[in-house]
C-alpha cells in the first residue's frame, strides 16, 4: 500500500495506443477538460488521433452538439507526445496498446520510472488479468483496471477492475473520474470477462446451441428473442455486428479461463464459419447477407389458414392455460374442456424448460396431436409467438396449431421440439449466469444490471428479468432443462435457487449483509476484492 493518496482529483491523462480505444478515451477526456497527452510506438499514429479528435470536435460542432470554444479549448488540451518521458506529469496513464500481457507489463515497468508515486496506471483490457499486468510492477497498488467499450463516446459505461493488489484508492479515483467524463462506472472483480464479458456468454452460446440442435433456423431464433423477448438484437445479428474474428476467441478464451465451465461452452459452428470467412456483417457474409452493408432477411411464409375443429388445452399451468384459452375464444375456436382430450381434438401444452416430447409423455397425451406453446412471455397481445412440435406431432396439427395462434395476426414461429424453446432457455441462461456473477462477488446486484443493460444494450439486466419473469419460474424451467437434458450447463447458481425458494428479489444481498449501519464494510464495491464477506 503507497503512503501517498491517490483520491486526489485527476487533471492530467497520459493515453498509450492512439487505436480505436485510445482516441475514444481521449476525446471523452478532453471533453470533460482533462488535460491529454497522447502516445503511440507508431510514430504517425498520435499525430493522427489528434487529426481525428479535431475532425470529431469539428463534426460535433457542425451537428450544434458542441459549442465552438468548447471543441477549441478541448482540442487544445490534448497534445502529442515524442517520448513517454512526457508523461512525468501525469495523474493517470491508461493504456489501450495491443492485447498482450507482456507488452503491457513493460509499458507500465517502464512508466513506473518516469510517473510520480501517485499516478495511477490503468488498462483498458478486455481479457487480460489486471493481477497478472499489475505483478509487473514495482508498485502494483497503483495498478487498476478501466475497461472501456467501443465506441468510447457512445457506450457510456466502464467497469473498474481491482487487482488483487489494487489498492482501492486507485479504483475510486476512476470511479469519480468516469462520472467526470459522462459514463457510468461499475466496479468489478479481477475474473475473466469481468462483468459484461462474462453475463454476454448466455446469449450466444446458447442460441448457438439451440441452432445446433436443429430446433430453429438463425434468423428465426433471432426473431423470437426480438420480437417475443423484446431484446434488441437476436444472438445472431449481434455475431454479425461483433464479428466472428472477435467474438469466437472471446467464446474460447471465457470458457477456458473458467476451465471448461459448461456455462460458457463454445459452438463449433463458429468456429467453421470463422475458419470460411463468414465472419459477419464487415466481411458481407456472416449468419445473414449484406448487399451494399444491408442485411438480407428471408421472408416468413405466410400462415395456413385452416383451424382446427376444437382445442385441449392442458391445465398444468393455470395462468398459462387461461391465455390460451383466451386465444382460442378469441380465434372462435371451440374448446374442448374434457378431462381428457376428445378424439378429433388438437393438444395444446404449455410446459416450461420441457421439450413437447416430455410435456406430453407427463400427462399421458396423444403425442401426434400434441403442440406446445411457449408462455414465458405473456402471449395475449404478443408481437410473436412460438409453437412447437414433438417428432410424433402430424403436419395436420402443425398446421392447423399456426392457423390458430396467428389469427388476430401475430406471426408464429414454428419450431422443433425444444428443452425449453427458444426464450426460456436463452433467458433463462442470461439469468442464471448473471446470478453466478453476483454469486461469485464479481460486483454488486445493482452494477450486474447496469453493466449489462449499458454494455450489452438489453432490455433488462438479468437479476431485473429473472425477477419480472418471476425467479421461481427461471428456477423451474432451469431444473427441468438440467433434469432432462442431464447437462451441468443448465445447473442453477445457489444465488438464484436460495432467493428464488425464499421469495427474495434476485437483485437483493444477503440481508445481514445490508441491514447493518456499516453495511459498506461488507459491500463488494469498497471490501478488499479478495475479503470473503463475514
Ligand atoms: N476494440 C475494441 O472493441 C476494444 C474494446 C475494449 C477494450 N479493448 C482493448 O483496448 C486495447 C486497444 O484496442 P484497440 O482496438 O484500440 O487497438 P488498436 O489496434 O486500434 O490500437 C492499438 C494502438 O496501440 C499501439 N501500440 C501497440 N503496442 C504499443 C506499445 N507497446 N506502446 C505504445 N503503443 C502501442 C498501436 O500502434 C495502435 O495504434 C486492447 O487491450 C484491447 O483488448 C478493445
Amino acid at each position: 500500500m503507497t503512503p501517498i493518496s491517490r483520491s486526489s482529483r485527476i487533471e492530467t491523462i497520459g493515453v498509450v495506443g492512439t487505436g480505436a480505444m485510445g482516441r475514444g478515451i481521449a476525446q471523452i477526456a478532453a471533453l470533460a477538460g482533462l488535460k491529454v497527452r497522447l502516445f503511440d510506438t507508431n510514430p504517425a499514429a498520435a499525430g493522427a488521433a489528434r487529426d481525428y479528435l479535431a475532425d470529431t470536435f469539428a463534426k460535433l460542432t457542425a451537428k450544434g452538439k458542441l459549442d465552438d470554444i468548447a471543441a477549441r479549448t478541448a482540442l487544445a488540451a490534448v497534445s502529442g507526445a515524442q517520448t513517454l518521458a512526457e508523461f512525468a506529469d501525469c495523474d493517470l496513464v491508461v493504456e489501450a496498446i495491443v492485447e498482450k500481457l507482456d507488452a503491457k507489463r513493460a509499458l507500465f515497468r517502464e512508466l513506473e520510472t518516469i510517473v510520480s508515486g501517485r499516478c495511477v496506471l490503468a488498462s483498458n483490457t478486455s481479457s487480460l488479468s489486471i493481477t497478472a499486468i499489475a505483478a509487473g510492477c514495482t508498485d502494483p497498488s497503483r495498478v487498476a483496471g478501466y475497461h472501456f467499450f467501443n465506441p468510447v463516446p457512445l457506450m457510456k459505461v466502464v467497469e473498474v477492475i481491482d487487482g488483487l493488489r489494487s489498492d482501492p484508492a486507485a479504483g475510486d479515483a476512476l470511479i469519480d473520474l468516469a462520472r467526470r467524463m459522462g459514463h457510468t462506472p461499475v466496479r468489478a472483480k479481477d475474473m475473466p470477462g469481468f462483468i459484461v464479458n462474462h453475463a454476454g456468454r448466455g446469449m450466444n452460446t446458447e442460441g448457438l446451441r439451440i441452432a445446433d440442435e436443429g430446433v430453429a433456423s438463425f434468423v428465426d431464433i433471432d426473431r423470437v428473442m426480438r420480437e417475443q423477448a423484446g431484446f434488441r438484437l437476436g444472438p445472431f445479428e449481434l455475431l454479425d455486428l461483433t464479428a466472428l474474428d472477435v467474438s469466437h476467441p472471446v467464446m474460447e478464451s471465457i470458457y477456458h479461463q473458467f476451465y471448461e465451465e459448461p456455462r460458457f461452452t463454445p459452438s463449433p459452428i463458429t468456429a467453421t464459419r470463422l475458419a470460411g470467412g463468414l465472419i459477419g456483417r464487415k466481411a458481407g457474409e456472416g449468419f445473414y447477407r449484406y448487399v451494399d452493408g444491408k442485411q438480407q432477411v428471408p421472408p416468413e411464409a405466410p400462415a395456413p389458414t385452416a383451424l382446427p375443429p376444437r382445442v385441449w388445452i392442458s391445465k398444468r399451468h393455470p395462468q398459462a392455460h387461461d391465455a390460451v384459452q383466451t386465444l382460442v375464444t378469441q380465434a372462435g375456436v371451440p374448446l374442448d374442456t374434457g378431462a381428457t382430450p376428445a378424439a378429433d381434438a388438437l393438444i395444446v401444452v404449455t410446459p416450461f424448460g420441457l421439450d413437447a416430447t416430455t410435456a406430453a409423455l407427463d400427462e399421458r397425451l396423444d403425442a401426434t396431436r400434441v403442440v406446445a406453446l411457449d408462455a414465458l412471455f405473456p402471449v395475449v397481445g404478443a408481437q410473436r409467438r412460438t409453437l412447437m412440435t414433438t417428432p410424433a406431432t402430424t403436419r395436420t396439427a402443425r398446421d392447423t396449431a399456426h392457423a390458430l395462434f396467428a389469427t388476430d395476426g401475430v406471426p408464429v414461429t414454428v419450431i422443433r421440439d425444444s428443452t425449453g424453446f427458444v426464450t426460456q432457455r436463452v433467458v433463462a441462461t442470461i439469468v442464471n449466469i448473471g446470478c453466478d456473477i453476483a454469486q461469485r462477488q464479481i460486483a454488486t446486484p445493482q452494477d450486474i444490471d447496469l453493466a449489462v443493460t449499458l454494455g450489452l444494450g438489453y432490455p433488462r439486466g438479468p437479476l431485473a428479468l429473472g425477477d419480472a419473469l418471476g425467479a421461481q419460474t427461471i428456477l423451474t424451467i432451469l431444473r427441468n432443462l438440467y433434469a432432462v437434458l442431464g447437462d451441468p450447463r443448465y445447473r442453477p447458481s445457489p444465488w438464484l435457487a436460495r432467493r428464488a425458494q425464499l421469495g427474495l428479489s434476485l437483485t437483493q444481498c444477503d440481508a445481514a449483509d445490508t441491514d447493518s449501519a456499516d453495511d459498506a464494510h461488507h459491500h463488494p464495491h469498497t471490501s478488499h476484492p479478495e475479503e470473503p464477506s463475514l
